[in-house]
């Protein structure tokens, strides 16, 4: 079935939460919602980025209804506070889309000394859905969704140099981030199921688009790639047709993961794609779960 994001059913009355919903394919996202009527929290590290990106969604859509609210994903402390700010006064979240990221950082930790892309990308999005998840089922046909990418397909959940104690690879932790939003995904929609939530887990990656998140490659390789750039990125605003169809799409299931469908998943319409078949690894994702757990200091709660 194909996923046009003109033609869907009215979405009015639903609450869509955006993490780094000012910038690159987040912002896209918040405006697709918002062109379908559903309510956008948009979780962002900076207040007044978010406060400009609101305005200028706002002159287009001027019915949008966005709210801001506060994150900073490299602190788990920041983690709790908004989503306790963020339960005391919403009853209802139908979408939770975990879109913020990083990559290729210099080898930096977050505050609580995790590597910076495990930290931002995947363990404060752990936390989050956690500390979120008694919303999330109180809310009819709730939905939540990880952003993966193709650099899952070379990821590995290395144990033992998780937060890079060993060494530090830019692309490596990156992947290995990837991964982990990935299998998170298949983890949390098994354990859903097991509990009989009707709360569903999704994944979904962009493709190649080019945005903020290749700030950290060298210029000189930003300038010599320029030119093939048309061949295999798409601009932000298809790059995050995925993640929509994964969160409105009406055909959709738990455990699904979507992206573009055309040349090498890097571009394209978007539909359901398969992942590589580590990140189907049951062992490996019920180990990264404890571990995620245990470094978070935070006993899921599903139920
Ligand atoms: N673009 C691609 O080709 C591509 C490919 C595969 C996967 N992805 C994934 O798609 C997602 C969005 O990436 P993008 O391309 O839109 O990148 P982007 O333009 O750099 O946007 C990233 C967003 O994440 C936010 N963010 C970063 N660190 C944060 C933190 N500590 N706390 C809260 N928010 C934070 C940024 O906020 P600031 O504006 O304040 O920095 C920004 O809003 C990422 O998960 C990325 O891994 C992208």
């Amino acid at each position: 079935m194909s996923f046009n994001i003109h033609h869907l059913d009215s979405q009015k009355g639903k609450v869509a939460m955006v993490t780094g919903a000012n910038n690159g394919l987040g912002k896209e996202i918040t405006i697709g919602l918002a062109k379908n009527e559903v309510k956008v929290i948009m979780a962002c590290r900076n207040i007044k980025k978010a406060e400009s990106t609101k305005a200028e969604i706002i002159k287009t859509i001027p019915s949008a209804d966005l709210e801001i609210m506060e994150l900073d994903l490299n602190s788990l402390t920041s983690v709790r506070n908004f989503s306790k700010s963020f339960c005391d006064k919403h009853k209802q979240l139908n979408l939770l889309i975990e879109n913020a990221g990083i990559m290729i950082p210099p080898f930096v930790k977050t505050v609580d000394g995790f590597e910076s892309q495990m930290g931002v990308n995947y363990f404060s999005h752990f936390l989050l859905t956690n500390l979120l998840m008694p919303t999330l089922n109180k809310t009819e046909g709730a939905r939540i969704a990880t952003t993966s990418s193709i650099a899952h397909e070379k990821g590995r959940i290395d144990f033992d140099n998780l937060n890079a104690e060993i060494s530090y690879s830019k692309m490596g932790a990156y992947s290995q981030s990837k991964l982990a939003c990935l299998m998170f995904a298949y983890e949390l929609q098994r354990r859903l199921e097991k509990t009989g939530s009707k709360v569903i887990a999704i994944s979904a990656h962009p493709g190649v688009s080019k945005t903020n998140l290749f700030s950290n490659i060298p210029k000189l390789i930003q300038v010599l790639i320029t030119p093939l750039l048309p061949f295999f990125t798409h601009s932000p605003e298809k790059a995050a047709l995925p993640m929509l169809y994964a969160v409105l799409g009406d055909d959709v299931k738990g455990g699904d993961y979507f992206g573009p469908i055309g040349f090498k998943g890097m571009k394209g319409k978007p539909g359901k794609v398969n992942s590589k078949p580590h990140a189907k690894d049951k062992d490996v994702a019920k180990r990264l779960w404890e571990v995620s757990e245990k470094l978070t200091g935070e006993k899921f709660d599903i139920k």
